[in-house]
């Protein structure tokens, strides 16, 4: 494969590219699993009201009537497959901040609709592919710490570069356009714009000096030449979805750190390079230019990433700490609750065809104003298994349930998360807990191998419990309830709160949930978060062709869901061939943040490159959004 034909494909596809899973060539078992599929939607109830229910096809007109009239504060809108933003009547919404925009005076001017950023002015300015934040206050100050996941090299590099850098200047404008911006904002009118040159601005890139903390910092798997100590690594890359501690600090998840690695020489001899998809050649071509990033001269260098790294947003000069006990994987978000005797919770996804969703529970305990040392260092870290009676338990990953050291754990979790035979689910990203009752939510995008194809350790992947589809190329969202409301419990109870699907044109599981509708279809869940008054709001990140069984969903789009009736309506549509992800609100709750990744055209300049961005959406009336 030339790595120059994979800069178009998203993560996603390039990992499939490079390391396809084997077909699946037992016909009987697949077929045994389909049969059991249809048992299994038989079978499914709802422990709580607003629950997915498998209808026949009599389900839209009465839902749909709902969903127009229900608990929404607004009119709910329709798909769209243009490049443009679209929300409901009675909100706005303008850009807040663009790939390229100056966070510093020295940086203004310096974005060209023709040629992009300058290399030396790539880190005073907002990064590319906005995606998870969070919002913060600090003194007065209202901040903002926003996730730039990845780069596209084909609008950041000259035109002569087809994409791939040629020098190591270039691959320092990829770096710098990645990783994590600071930022302060402040009200102008009756919305918000960024304050350039204020002392909480900051750019966190894949140079970025970081400790590492936990029970894997220091130990041998990730100490390198640069580094013989291995607690001080550099850099924090692929960072995908966010989190807030109750602490108010900023967690950044890294999620495809992989593809960042590649070979000049030999490839190392270990476990973890196939588990989590290590290949010989880097999606940007790093290793050619930066030690670092070559697996021949620095073989631990990956074992360093894949972590939930946590940044104060107040403390311009303090130092990032990777958290090693919270596991390594491909971390989607950390969705952080406490426990009913005080101990933090983080709920985790590993975004991966068949991979597992994960539980860290901290030894300590916390309350306002006691001393946070150990929290996110010292604790168990703890994978998902769902059976398919709509029970489930939280399996503890210590030497003694897996048989490995500890720091092994920590570094290849999912190993680890195989021994002890958790879930093997479709794809977990973002996991958003309601701040109204004890109960969480997980998106399960889609996963074209459900029933067909093993994970990359081996495991089976067959269809049931909350993966109850096939070749699942719509998604669904899993929810648990603690037992005893304590999400420290071991055990749990879980239903579906959606399947996305086509109630049009899809069969039998294709049809999707009831509460799925002509009028409120999409595709391939991604980010979550919920509103204070107890509303989940839904992002998507799928296909946006509007064509065969996508027919009828249009753009990607973001949607709110009431867990409580089960009624879904889309909220706002994103440009075509952009993504919706990240979601915060202002501390006022009047404008809600969203961020468009990756948009196509020339959105929002009209001319010129297309430019990701954060928007912001408010009301006419000045009410609270949502
Ligand atoms: Fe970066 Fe799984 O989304
Ligand atoms: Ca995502
Ligand atoms: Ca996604």
């Amino acid at each position: 494969m030339d790595i120059r034909d994979t800069v178009d494909l998203s993560w996603d596809e390039f990992d499939e590219l490079r390391d396809p899973r084997p077909a699946e060539n037992d016909f009987d078992r697949v077929v045994e699993r389909a049969m059991s599929r249809r048992g299994f939607l038989g079978a499914v109830l709802a422990f709580g009201s607003g629950a997915a229910v498998f209808g026949s096809g009599l389900m839209s007109s009465t839902t749909a009537a709902r969903a127009q009239a229900g608990s929404f504060k607004f009119a709910p809108i329709g798909i769209a497959t243009d490049h443009e933003i679209h929300v409901p009547e009675g909100y706005r919404w303008k850009p807040l901040v663009k790939w390229g925009q100056a966070l510093f005076s020295e940086a203004e001017g310096a974005y060209s609709a023709e040629t992009g950023v300058p290399v030396e002015m790539s880190d005073k300015v907002f990064g590319e592919n906005t995606d998870g934040m969070e919002t913060f206050e600090a003194d007065g100050h209202v901040l903002l710490a926003i996730n730039s996941e990845y780069v596209n090299p084909k609008i950041n590099l000259p035109a002569d570069s087809e994409g791939m850098p040629k020098n190591a200047g270039e691959v320092a404008m990829l770096k710098n356009m990645q990783g994590v911006t600071v930022l302060e904002i402040a009200p102008q009118g009756e919305s918000w714009e960024v304050v350039i040159d204020s002392p909480y601005n900051r750019r966190i890139t894949h140079e970025t000096q970081m400790v590492m903390d936990g029970p894997a910092a220091g130990s041998d798997l990730v100490r390198t030449n640069a580094d013989p100590e291995g607690m001080n690594p550099k850099g924090t890359m692929n960072n995908c979805g966010s989190g807030k501690t109750l602490w108010g600090t900023y967690l950044t998840c890294e999620e495809n750190f992989n593809g960042y690695f590649g070979t000049t020489g030999e490839m190392p001899q270990n476990e973890g390079i196939k588990r989590y998809g290590i290949g010989a050649e880097g999606r940007y071509a790093y290793e050619k230019f930066d030690a670092r990033y070559d697996l021949s001269k620095e073989p631990n260098e990956p074992h360093r990433h894949g972590f939930v790294t946590e940044i104060d947003p107040a403390d311009p000069d303090s130092t990032p700490v990777k958290h090693t006990a919270l596991g390594r994987f491909k971390h989607e978000n950390a969705e952080m609750v406490q426990a009913a005797d005080g101990r933090i919770v983080v709920y985790m996804g590993d975004d991966e065809r068949g991979e597992f969703m994960y539980r860290y529970v901290s030894n300590g305990t916390w309350a306002e104003g006691q001393p946070t040392d150990g929290l996110l260092s010292d604790g168990t870290l703890y994978v998902a298994k769902f059976n398919d009676d709509q029970t489930g338990e939280w399996l503890a990953l210590t030497p003694e349930t897996t048989g490995m050291a500890l720091e092994e754990i920590l570094v290849f979790s999912r190993m680890a998360g195989s021994k002890v035979g958790a879930t093997t689910m479709d794809r977990p990203e973002w996991i958003a807990a309601n701040p109204l009752k004890p109960e969480a939510y997980c998106a399960l995008t889609n996963n074209k191998n459900r029933g067909l194809k093993p994970n990359a350790g081996g495991d089976e992947t067959p269809v049931g419990g909350p993966n109850p589809r096939e070749a699942n190329n719509y998604g669904q969202i899993v929810r648990w309830q603690p037992a005893g409301g304590d999400h420290g419990a071991d055990t749990f109870a879980w239903d579906l709160f959606v399947m996305a699907g086509n109630p049009e044109a899809g069969e039998g599981a294709y049809k999707g949930s009831e509460n799925v509708t002509a009028g409120n279809m999409f595709n391939s869940p991604d980010g979550m978060a919920f509103s204070s008054d107890g509303m989940l709001w839904i992002q998507t990140d799928g296909d946006d062709s509007n064509e065969g069984e996508f027919a009828g969903m249009g753009n990607n789009q973001m949607l709110v869901g009431n867990p409580e009736t089960g009624e879904i309506a889309r909220f706002l549509t994103a440009p075509n061939g952009a993504e919706v992800t990240g979601l915060t609100w202002s501390p006022d709750g009047k404008t809600a943040f969203v961020g468009i990744q990756h948009p196509g055209g020339a959105w929002p300049d009209g001319a010129g490159k297309p430019r990701s961005a954060v928007i912001q959406v408010w009301r006419e009336d000045g009410d609270v959004i949502g």
